[in-house]
């Protein structure tokens, strides 16, 4: 595949896909792995907004960067650009299905199907505590690492 494009998807695009995005771009790099890497939100109410300040010192206390990010909603074009498009829950996963254009030839997951962790879903940490935060950097990071395996496999 030529360079590979990964959308990272939830609800608002300020906490998980944001986290998604930065945790996926830094672990890309250090696998020597040319990836394109974008997240958007299926609502559209934080566009425009950086990602939560919560999801963003939680993160970068493990390193990772959020710089130039800003929340932006799912576009149609993005079924004809990106080849995977990973939802970080089973609604979003859902709703996706319903918008998806007949010219998408990608994949359509699950971002958690790529990791090792018995959950398939990374729960919405907005109206929670800062534990939620790590909980979803955890399952992030675990997937991170099984999305790069399988991009590793792509001839
Ligand atoms: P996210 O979290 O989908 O991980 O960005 C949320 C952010 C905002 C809201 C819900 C979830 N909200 O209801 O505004």
């Amino acid at each position: 595949m030529s360079k590979p494009k990964v959308l990272f998807v939830c609800l608002g695009n300020i906490c998980r896909s944001p986290t998604a995005e930065a945790v996926f771009r830094r672990k890309a790099i250090e696998a020597g792995l040319d990836v394109y890497i974008d997240s958007a939100g299926t609502g559209a109410w934080h566009q425009g907004e950086l990602p939560d300040a919560r999801a963003r010192e939680a993160g970068q206390k493990r390193g990772y960067s959020f710089a130039g990010q800003t929340a932006r909603a799912v576009f149609d074009t993005d079924f004809r650009d990106f080849d995977f498009i990973l939802a970080m829950d089973r609604r979003n996963l859902q709703e996706l299905k319903q918008r998806v254009t007949e010219n998408f030839t990608g994949k359509l997951d699950l971002f958690l199907e790529y990791g090792q962790s018995k959950n398939q879903e990374v729960p919405d940490p907005y109206y929670g505590g800062l534990d939620g935060f790590e909980n979803v950097l955890d399952l992030i990071e675990d997937a991170s690492d099984g999305l790069i395996r399988t991009l590793q496999q792509i001839p």
